[in-house]
């Protein structure tokens, strides 16, 4: 298993349940061939019909995957072993669980936290239009409110949409503003940004990201990438096309505690 220990860790003291799967929105759905241990997802799909249905109508494009695992791995009897199953599959994918079910628990269990003065210059995004896209429960975008004139949190996931928009009121915050989009297709007009920021964010569909960042932000204004991982650098393809001669980002890194905070910044021309 990749994610599960460290995630039963990150997320200690939470349920999970199977029919939390019920809960994820299509474009989680389509990345669960990438995440579930297949021998695990089998078992769950099995146990629970009903989820196996819900996946399949809510993104038909995991059909042929759902079909495929339930083929290549053999149906297990063993009550202990099917519950074992199912609770190791459910830890594999807690974080996109827990984005819908608890969002106020990933806010609350973030490890580490942006600072301003590591990001960018106070000054140069004072009074500016500025996004952060896969904005998740805001941490980056409400920073960022501070210095910037407005700051559109863009974010797919409507629960995390919510959880911003009730904690801009609750905070007073009058310049954050969640909206529904996906970094690979951004709803706003060409030029419209002076300063994109994404934070664990980039990666999905690096190509079309990125050719979406420049059509965004105005001619000389900045793309900044912010990526906090416990691994090296050099093992990451979104690292590698990001410093590109095709796209040309500039990297620098930072030690934390028990990380290595990166960031990629460009001036778009
Ligand atoms: C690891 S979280 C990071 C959240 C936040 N930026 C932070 O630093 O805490 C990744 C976020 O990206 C969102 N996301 C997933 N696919 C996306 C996509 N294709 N475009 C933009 N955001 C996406 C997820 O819903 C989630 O909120």
């Amino acid at each position: 298993m990749r994610y599960s220990k460290m995630l039963r860790e990150h997320f200690d003291g939470i349920n999970l349940m199977a029919e939390d799967l019920l809960l994820l929105e299509s474009f989680q759905i389509k990345y669960l061939p990438e995440r579930v241990p297949q021998n695990e997802f089998a078992t769950l799909i099995r146990e629970y019909p009903l989820i196996k249905n819900h996946l399949v109508s809510k993104n038909p494009s995991v059909r042929n995957f759902i079909y495929t695992v339930l083929k290549e791995n053999e149906t297990i009897e063993d009550k202990s072993l099917i519950k074992k199953h199912i609770d190791e599959l459910l830890w594999e994918i807690a974080d996109l669980i827990v984005y819908n079910k608890s969002p106020e628990i990933y806010d609350e269990k973030a490890k580490f936290k942006w600072n301003i003065d590591e990001i960018i210059a106070k000054k140069s995004i004072t009074g500016k239009v500025v996004t952060d896209v896969g904005a998740g429960s805001g941490m980056l975008a409400f920073l960022l409110s501070q210095y910037a004139e407005t700051v559109y949190a863009i974010e797919p996931l409507s629960s995390f949409r919510t959880f911003i928009r009730q904690k801009a009121i609750n905070e007073n915050c009058r310049n954050v503003y969640a909206v529904d989009g996906f970094l690979d297709s951004i709803p706003f007009p060409d030029d419209f940004f002076d300063i994109l920021f994404t934070s664990n964010a980039i990666g999905w569909n690096i190509e079309k990201e990125l050719q979406e960042i420049e059509r965004v932000v105005k001619p000389h204004g900045q793309a900044i990438h912010l990526i906090r991982i416990n691994k090296n650098v050099t093992e990451n393809p979104v690292h590698e096309r990001l410093v590109s001669g095709e796209w040309n980002y500039t990297f620098s890194k930072t030690h934390d505690t028990d990380g290595l905070k990166l960031k990629y910044i460009k001036t778009i021309r």
